[in-house]
Formats: C-alpha cells, structure tokens, sequence
C-alpha cells in the first residue's frame, strides 16, 4: 500500500491528467490503476508507487496528441510534468507499444529516450502494467486475456494498425501475461 498522503497526491494529479479522455477511457484508465495497486506487493517495494502511477496513467497520451502514437505522448507530457524515468519508461512502452510503433512506420528511435535497463525489476513492473491493462475491458471491466484480446480484434478492422500490431504482438503479449498470472 502507498501511504495515504501520497496516494491523496497522486489521485488529484491523476484525475486532472485523465480529464481530457473519453469517459470509456478514463473508466479503463482507473480500473488498470486499481488492479495495479492490488497486486503492487509483488513487486520491488521501490517500484510499487511509480507502477501503480504508470497504471493510472498508462492511456494519458491519448488526451494530448502530438506524435499521433499515445504511448509516447503520454511519456513525454509524463517527463515535462516531473514524473519519474520509471514511470514514463513504463507508459512508453505499454502492452507491446514498440511492436504498433513498428506497424506505424514509426522510427524505433522514439524509444531511446525511455529505454532502462538499468532499472532493476524494471521488467516485472512492465509486465504487471500489461497484464492489467490486458485483463481489463475498454470501459473498465474484468475480462480474461482471450476476451480482452477478441474485443481489440473486434473493435479495429482488420487492416488496421492496431487489428494489425494486436495480432503481431499476439505471443508477447501473452507471455507477459503468463508470467505475471504464474507469479501470484
Ligand atoms: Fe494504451
């Protein structure tokens, strides 16, 4: 758990960043957050706040287009606002963001500026962000992953990017989700 005071910070900055999403969108954005913070004792105690910041705020990109890709909109408006290289690592490179990036066209350079290898148990609280985002429905609901996964397929034609990267990023995606599910 993160101590109240923080959590009270952390809940005002979140709901003023999220405030120009769809109403779908935030409701999805706040159930990620949710089942983030349940689950953040599995991981490094130094990283549980910035996991649970980064699940909240995962989709924020999406209020504040500038590239176009939401992923690294939401980690550059992240840094420029002060949040941590953990954070903003974290929301870069949500639920397979670099595999979409590749079927945009995008340079893999984007990346660069968020990479952390450095950051130790960086990988598991990466994971957690997917797995949650991918067990959580688009207005916020509880869905397996083969739920989660039919929706996305079903709500992008195929053809398109996103129907296109899901697809692509099929078995990394449910990797990620197999580890977090084998590690509780
Ligand atoms: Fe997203």
């Amino acid at each position: 758990m993160l101590p109240a005071r923080s959590m009270a910070a952390v809940n005002e900055a979140v709901a003023e960043l999220l405030s120009p999403l769809t109403v779908s969108r935030r409701a999805h954005s706040l159930a990620v957050g949710r089942r983030v913070e349940k689950v953040a004792s599995y991981l490094p105690t130094e990283l549980r706040a910035d996991a649970v910041t980064a699940a909240y705020l995962h989709d924020v990109g999406y209020g504040y287009p500038d590239l176009g890709f939401h992923p690294i909109d939401g980690a550059r408006l992240l840094r420029s606002r002060g949040y941590s290289p953990v954070v903003c690592h974290m929301v870069a490179f949500h639920t397979a963001a670099q595999v979409e990036a590749a079927v945009r066209g995008l340079d893999v350079q984007i990346f660069d500026e968020f990479r952390s290898s450095e950051m130790d148990g960086i990988d598991a609280a990466d994971d957690f962000l997917w797995w949650a985002d991918l067990s959580t429905g688009p207005k916020g609901e509880e869905f397996t992953l083969d739920e989660r996964l039919t929706e996305i397929l079903r709500r992008y034609e195929p053809g398109s990017t996103v129907h296109t990267a899901i697809t692509r990023a099929e078995p990394q995606l449910r990797q990620a989700f197999q580890r977090v599910s084998g590690s509780m």
